[in-house]
């Protein structure tokens, strides 16, 4: 692996390597081992064109764990307000000795476009561009729910994939890289993906994707899905005429106190809720379902930090991410 920009790129095996690796790199960081020399003398730059709290704090987290040097870049305040270019910013920062960039850009397709160019030769890793891809959340997403099946089954999470789970992702389908991602690597991993989104919240070209789609979630829900994913209804992407209006959609598409009753009711002990955060409480997902006992919210950015040292890792121990391509 000489980049990471998609899990469309990522085989079957490709995915559980990645995540037996992030199983070894989930006990860095405690008391009993701080950190490991793995990347010491690698250099680490998160180059940040959109804002972020959990990706790039736990890209830095990963890298230090793994004891390389970290050069944190945000657009706001640098000299890309004065018009300097990707390209231009990237060689600067390559320039101040980065092994690997990890980049999260407005554009979709932007960190492709420094992978494929001869700009830089560092490992570019894709931490979310545009409406495109986060493939970084994904692995976490998918992380967490091997961990929980292994808990679950009493079986060990090392060396499994996720067939036969049965995962509903809810919401903003139209705008969200966290869905593509995850759907790719999902059906890689063997689950079976349900999509449910009111039907101007979901693109163009959706009805080929490999999944169902509804656009019923007590429906979804009455199915007794092994997890729900909740997508962040992005507003930022929309304008004030956009429907569904935030009562519509909290109401039809919202994880509410009572859908998380039926849960219960109907005996679905074991659906966990997912949500890749930033969350809207009280939109597309209740403080009660947020904060409830099936939330892995909290878990899943713990678990973010694991699989990112697990990608840099694997993109920078060795020589392999200064040769060509693979
Ligand atoms: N899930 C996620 O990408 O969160 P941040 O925007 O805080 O990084």
């Amino acid at each position: 692996m000489r980049h990471l920009l998609s899990t469309l790129d990522l085989s079957r095996d490709d995915a559980i390597r990645i995540l037996d690796v992030a199983e070894e790199m989930a006990a860095v960081g405690t008391r009993e081992i701080k950190k490991l020399p793995a990347l010491r003398g690698r250099t680490v730059v998160n180059l940040f064109f959109e804002d972020s709290t959990r990706t790039r704090i736990s890209f830095e987290a990963a890298a230090k764990r793994l004891s390389a040097d970290v050069i944190n870049f945000a657009a706001k305040g640098s000299s890309v307000s004065k018009g300097e270019s990707l390209k231009d910013t990237a060689q600067t920062l390559e320039a101040m000795g980065a092994d690997a960039v990890v980049i999260r850009h407005p554009s979709s397709g932007a960190p492709a476009r420094l992978a494929s160019t001869d700009w830089i030769s560092s490992a570019v890793v894709n931490a979310g561009d545009g409406t495109h891809e986060h493939p970084t959340q994904a692995l976490l997403d998918a992380f967490t729910l091997r961990r929980h099946w292994a808990r679950l089954h009493g079986g060990p999470s090392l060396g499994g994939d996720l067939a036969g789970l049965r995962i509903v992702i809810v919401g903003d389908v139209l705008h969200s890289r966290v869905a593509r991602s995850n759907l790719w690597l999902l059906r890689t991993l063997g689950a079976e993906v349900t999509l449910v989104a009111p039907p101007t919240l979901l693109p163009v070209g959706a009805a080929a994707w490999p999944c169902a789609i509804s656009y019923d979630l007590d429906d979804a829900l009455a199915q007794g899905p092994d997890a729900v994913m909740m997508l962040r209804v992005q507003g930022e992407r929309m304008n004030a005429s956009f429907f569904p209006s935030t009562r519509e959609y909290s109401r039809r598409w919202g994880l509410d106190d009572a859908r998380l009753a039926a849960l219960d009711e109907r005996g679905f002990a074991d659906t966990v809720i997912m949500h890749p955060g930033p969350m809207n409480r009280g939109l597309e997902i209740s403080s009660g379902a947020a904060d409830s006992a099936r939330s892995t919210v909290l878990e899943q950015v713990s678990n973010g930090v694991s699989v990112r040292m697990a990608v840099l890792y694997l993109l920078l121990s060795g020589e392999q991410h200064r040769g060509p391509a693979n």
